[in-house]
């Protein structure tokens, strides 16, 4: 076996929608300024009791169905997330026992918005080294357990949810491309979540600029070392930061008219390392994914972090 592929896809939402006038009762905002900065309408907020756990259990599990295989041959499941509170058993190891998967070596992996694309590589190259045949990868956030309610400024922007997929080892090289990943850390001051009662903080246009001037470059590269031009993409589905940033990159990049530019943010707003799983799940979901095509994954976000990589659509 030389690589993996995508075999299966998988999302959960939390029922509470969260809506733009709602968020204009709770602080100084209105849907005319959160929509023209960020292009988010509506958003989507666990209950008080559900857990990054559950959350990532139910994306997964719908993952695990909809491939077909038994729980049982899975033997790699990897949880990205930020927003997990407890820190044993890690989130991996819930999955993995509320999904019956008897023996996998299970870890989370923390990256923040750029969790899940570094998760996919990890699984990727364990899987390239034959530590594993078959993984379970999932990104999953309760974002609203560290949200300020009274600041205006990230309140409107970060939700909740989880997105996964199943991965398998295949001999077609071309499954899951080559990672392209790093980091800015002087910059990490820009995005925080930090302390006992973690509280998320972000320097909004330092991250603004950093994604808008820094990063197609780095997703041009992604697509160069899977040897796919990005006018072959048929999908490109970056982290959900807001609606500006999405299509300053998408702009910067020379995609053919035809590619499905992942917009999710729009409906489920900034869900960290859940964005890009979720926004791939609910594309295909809606038959918008072609089977067998490009598609170019791109996470980035608190760290500075990024990581992308093309991966044959499921
Ligand atoms: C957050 C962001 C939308 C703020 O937009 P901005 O144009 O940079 O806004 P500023 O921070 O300069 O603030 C401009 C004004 O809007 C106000 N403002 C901030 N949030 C607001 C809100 N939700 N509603 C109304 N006004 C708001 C500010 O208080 C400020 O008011 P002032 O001029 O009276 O001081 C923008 O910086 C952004 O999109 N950054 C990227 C953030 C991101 O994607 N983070 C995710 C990391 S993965």
């Amino acid at each position: 076996m030389t690589g993996s592929r995508i075999v299966a896809l998988g999302h959960y939402q939390p029922s509470k929608v969260l809506t733009n006038d709602d968020l204009a009762s709770l602080v100084d905002t209105s849907d005319e300024w959160i929509t023209s900065r960020v292009g988010i309408r509506t958003r989507h907020i666990a209950a008080p009791d559900e857990t990054v756990a559950d959350m990532a259990s139910r994306a997964a599990a719908k993952a695990l169905a909809a491939s077909g295989f038994d729980p049982q041959s899975v033997d790699l499941v990897v949880v990205a997330t930020c927003t997990a509170m407890d820190r044993s058993p890690n989130t991996a190891a819930q999955v993995a026992a509320r999904l019956g998967i008897p023996t996998p070596a299970a870890y989370d992996v923390n990256t923040v918005c750029s969790g899940f694309s570094y998760a996919l590589a990890t699984a990727d190259h364990a899987v390239r080294a034959g530590a594993a045949r078959r993984a379970l990868v999932v990104g999953a956030e309760k974002m609203s357990d560290t949200i300020d309610w009274t600041d205006r400024s990230t309140c409107v922007i970060f939700a909740d949810g989880a997105g996964a997929a199943v991965l398998e080892a295949t001999d077609d090289f071309e499954g899951v491309g080559p990672v392209v990943w790093g980091s800015d850390p002087t910059k990490g001051d820009a995005v925080r979540i930090d302390g006992w009662d973690p509280t998320i903080s972000q320097q909004g246009q330092a991250v603004f600029r950093w994604a808008t001037t820094q990063l197609a470059p780095i997703a041009r590269e992604a697509c160069e070392r899977a040897g796919v031009r990005p006018d072959e993409l048929v999908a490109f589905v970056p982290h959900q930061a807001n609606l500006r940033i999405i299509d300053a990159i998408a702009g910067k990049l020379g995609l053919s008219p035809d590619c499905v530019v992942a917009r999710d943010v729009v409906d489920s707003g900034n869900t960290s390392a859940a964005s890009v799983p979720l926004a791939l799940s609910r594309l295909s979901e809606r038959g918008e994914l072609r089977s067998g095509g490009p598609a170019l994954l791109f996470g980035f976000g608190g760290g500075l972090a990024y990581a992308g990589q093309v991966v044959r659509c499921p």
